[in-house]
């Protein structure tokens, strides 16, 4: 006797997208993509799994995505295994593949990916274990104008999408040297307030200070208002990129604040550095992040070169997008054939294939149900039309159509039309 199966559930924060969602997830996939070409961006695609050396160096040991975040394994034959990780973010395998492909020997590129992403984090609304990223890098480029193109790019993106509750936040991280001075002023201060470090605190005060600002306890918000401010550590080059940058975003109109604080999760990054935030979407509300990081291609063995990317969570987005602009339900087919008898179902087969090369999006009804049924299923895939196949049609070559919304709905119903004839006469009814 076989045992019964115990149902297998998905693994908890990883979703699955249902045919009712998809159509709206494919919509913004594609106006992505033409936003992206609009720019000049393309597309790229790097493995999910990389080695975990890549990552750690990468995106930094003392960061919570390393820490605590990462799905992590041993693969390969016994004596011969490495270790690998499912990608917590994009940015560090574009640049592994841009090393390893030498792709900036002779000129700079603007590439973008987009798929599934892995961190174990604790699960919630907006924060889920699989998740999906559109991330967009410009490698080997410079200026602060790139840093304006990417955000002024982004803020068209809203716009295409109609999103208004969306406010940009940016700050400059500067250069390693003046961290580094920044630092040793901030662990001063953070010394002198030890009795109040919660313990994430204390585990950061040396590994990672600049993290330690970015707590959520209210015992030491104060702590964190008063202490030293990287801000004011940077030195002239490092200002005049922020000026340049927030020069841009002012002559493109566009608005944004100042935000000390923000220091990002992960350590690659350099001079600016911004997240896009709503308040529409609870305790998760950023919903795309990046910023320069000019010191991550040689960090990782590649030729010293400049860089900046950002990217935007689709899973966030999306559920802003659906709250301003509600999905329409989608249309499964332009056409449904119903059929009734052997003949009818072999030459439905047949006028399906026909409709196809016309154009049109079919389902042919499958199954033995009687019309009844089968109408009620054609309405509720959303076709115009339903094409009607029984002995008669078969006979004289036939076929009768229904049309199920739309102008022509009830008017024509019933209408007998020569099969080498009904694609056409579907075209005229538009
Ligand atoms: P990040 O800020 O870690 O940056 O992630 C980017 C975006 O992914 C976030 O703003 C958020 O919308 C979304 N996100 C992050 N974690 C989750 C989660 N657990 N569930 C759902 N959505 C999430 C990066 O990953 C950098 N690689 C961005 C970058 C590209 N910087 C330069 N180039």
């Amino acid at each position: 006797m076989t045992q019964a199966f115990q149902k297998v559930s998905a693994i908890r924060g990883m979703n699955d997208l249902l045919p009712g969602q998809s159509a709206q997830w494919e919509r913004f996939e594609e106006i992505v993509r033409g936003w992206l070409r609009s720019y000049g961006y393309r597309n790229m695609r790097t493995p999910v799994l990389e080695s975990t050396r890549l990552f750690a160096r990468g995106i930094g040991e003392v960061t919570d995505i390393v820490e605590k975040e990462m799905y992590t394994f041993w693969d390969g034959a016994e004596g011969k295994q490495d270790q690998v990780t499912m990608r917590p973010e994009m940015t560090a395998g574009i640049v592994r593949a841009t090393i390893e492909h030498n792709m900036l020997y002779d000129r700079p590129h603007r590439v973008y990916s987009i798929g599934p992403v892995f961190r174990r984090e604790r699960p919630q609304r907006g924060r889920y274990r699989q998740f999906h990223q559109i991330d967009v890098e410009a490698l080997g480029l410079a200026g602060p104008d790139v840093d304006a193109e990417l955000i002024v790019m982004l803020a068209r993106l809203w716009k295409m999408l109609g999103l208004t509750d969306i406010r940009l936040e940016l700050n400059s991280l500067g250069q390693p040297a003046e961290r580094a001075a920044h630092r040793t002023a901030l662990i001063a201060h953070l010394e002198k307030h030890a009795d109040i470090l919660d313990e994430d605190g204390k585990r950061r005060l040396y590994s990672n200070p600049l993290r330690v600002l970015d707590t959520k306890n209210p015992a030491m918000q104060a702590m964190a208002d008063s202490a030293p401010r990287l801000f004011d550590f940077l030195g002239e080059e490092s200002r005049a990129h922020f000026d340049g940058l927030c020069q841009r975003l002012t002559d493109a109109g566009i608005e944004y604040r100042l935000n000390p604080r923000l220091v990002r999760g992960l350590d690659y990054y350099n001079l600016t550095v911004f997240e896009w935030v709503t308040d529409r979407l609870g305790a998760q509300g950023t919903v795309c992040g990046g910023g320069r990081y000019d010191g991550l291609i040689e960090l990782l063995g590649g030729k010293p070169a400049p860089a900046v990317g950002f990217a935007i969570g689709m899973e966030r987005l999306l559920d802003l997008w659906q709250q301003s602009v509600p999905a329409e339900a989608e249309a499964e087919c332009d056409v449904y054939v119903v059929h009734q008898g052997e003949g009818a179902q072999r030459l439905a087969a047949k006028v399906g294939e026909q409709l196809r090369d016309a154009g049109f999006s079919v389902i042919v009804h499958a199954g033995a149900t009687g019309f009844k049924a089968q109408f009620k299923r054609a309405d509720g895939s959303g076709a115009r039309v339903a094409v009607i196949l029984g002995d008669d049609e078969v006979a004289n070559d036939t076929a009768s159509l229904k049309y199920l919304r739309g102008e022509a709905e009830g008017a024509a119903s019933q209408q007998q039309v020569p099969l080498a004839q009904l694609a056409e006469v579907l075209k005229s009814k538009g």
